[in-house]
């Protein structure tokens, strides 16, 4: 029998760094720790061994299809497939509310595009039975959009990726004319892309899981809870060794029967289509 392989995105540090400790711990295979920059990574996986855990590395920057590709190409020729793959890597502008075109275009670009070019060159990979959770957010249910037109197309039974690129293109449109309105998104569209990316990998996560339902792969997307990392600038109710027991849970232990859905911090399942719910980020918290 081939050797297991997991493999985690973004996770040099925070929730991803956890999430890699935790399957070295628990994982019966291989677990890679991925990142970006080369010399993090290396310094993170040394920050596991000195806790006597070995994951493997290689470098991977979620945005650069050359990387991913190589990373593609060097899992195929020494193990053939992966078994548990978590989508992780993901930036927020914390200490802005509101960013400019670029920024909402980059936070687009590495939060939910990424997805799609690792849909492409990773998921053939994924082994029949396989697992794949993509971290989503608070601020990924559909609660957290206003606008009624794009609620009813992101609700509907029949979404195609289509409609989620529109989406996303839709909001960028608007943010590079200016002309977002306060209304069109919860919270006074505070962190607007880092909503609009989290809502489009919840709903992309609907369609992957479509797509590889016949070869028994469980897609979920999942939102960690406030979590004291880099990423919130240290604000949060867990740590992110905390956070990362519900995505372990998700990747190890839960039944096969949870697919295509959008799991709470705690475990629970949500109605990602209930838009009227209360779920959605509100920056309050961040002050509490
Ligand atoms: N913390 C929270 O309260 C919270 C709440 C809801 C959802 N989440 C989600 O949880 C996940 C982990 O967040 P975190 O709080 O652990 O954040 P974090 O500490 O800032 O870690 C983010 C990780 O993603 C990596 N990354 C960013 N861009 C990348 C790229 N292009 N390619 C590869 N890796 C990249 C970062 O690498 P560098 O070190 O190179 O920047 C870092 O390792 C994210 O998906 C986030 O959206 C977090």
């Amino acid at each position: 029998m081939s050797v297991k392989v997991a493999v985690v995105t973004g996770s040099n540090k925070g929730i991803g760094f956890s999430i890699v400790k935790g399957l070295c711990k628990r994982f019966d295979g291989i677990v890679y720790l991925t990142s970006r920059d080369d010399a993090r990574g290396r310094a993170a996986v040394a920050q596991l061994n000195a806790l006597g855990l070995s994951p493997h590395y290689h470098q991977l920057d979620v945005v650069d299809r050359a990387s991913v590709l190589r990373f593609s190409d060097h899992i195929k020729e020494k193990y053939g497939g992966i078994d548990i793959l978590v989508n992780n890597a993901a930036i927020a502008n914390s200490a802005e509310w509101y960013n400019s075109y670029e920024e909402n275009k980059n936070i687009v670009e590495i939060n939910y595009k990424s997805i799609l070019t690792i849909q492409e060159l990773l998921f053939p990979l994924v082994r029949n039975g396989g697992r794949i959770l993509n971290i989503s957010s608070d601020c990924g249910h559909l609660s957290n959009i206003k606008n009624k037109y794009w609620i009813g197309r992101l609700s509907n039974k029949n979404l195609t990726l289509n409609d989620i690129n529109e989406f996303v293109q839709w909001f960028l449109e608007k943010s590079k004319n200016g002309n977002l309105s306060k209304d069109d998104i919860a919270d006074n569209a505070t962190f607007a892309a880092y909503r609009v990316a989290k809502v489009a990998v919840s709903a992309l996560t609907m369609l992957q899981q479509k797509e590889l339902e016949g070869r028994n792969i469980c897609v979920n997307s999942m939102h960690p809870g406030l979590v004291r990392t880099d990423m919130t600038l240290g604000a949060g109710f867990y740590s992110a060794d905390e956070a990362a027991e519900t995505p372990l849970y998700l990747v190890l232990e839960a039944p096969a029967t949870l697919k295509g859905s959008y799991i709470w911090y705690d475990k629970k399942v949500l109605d990602w289509y209930d838009c009227n719910a209360d779920y959605y980020f509100k920056t309050a918290t961040l002050r509490k």
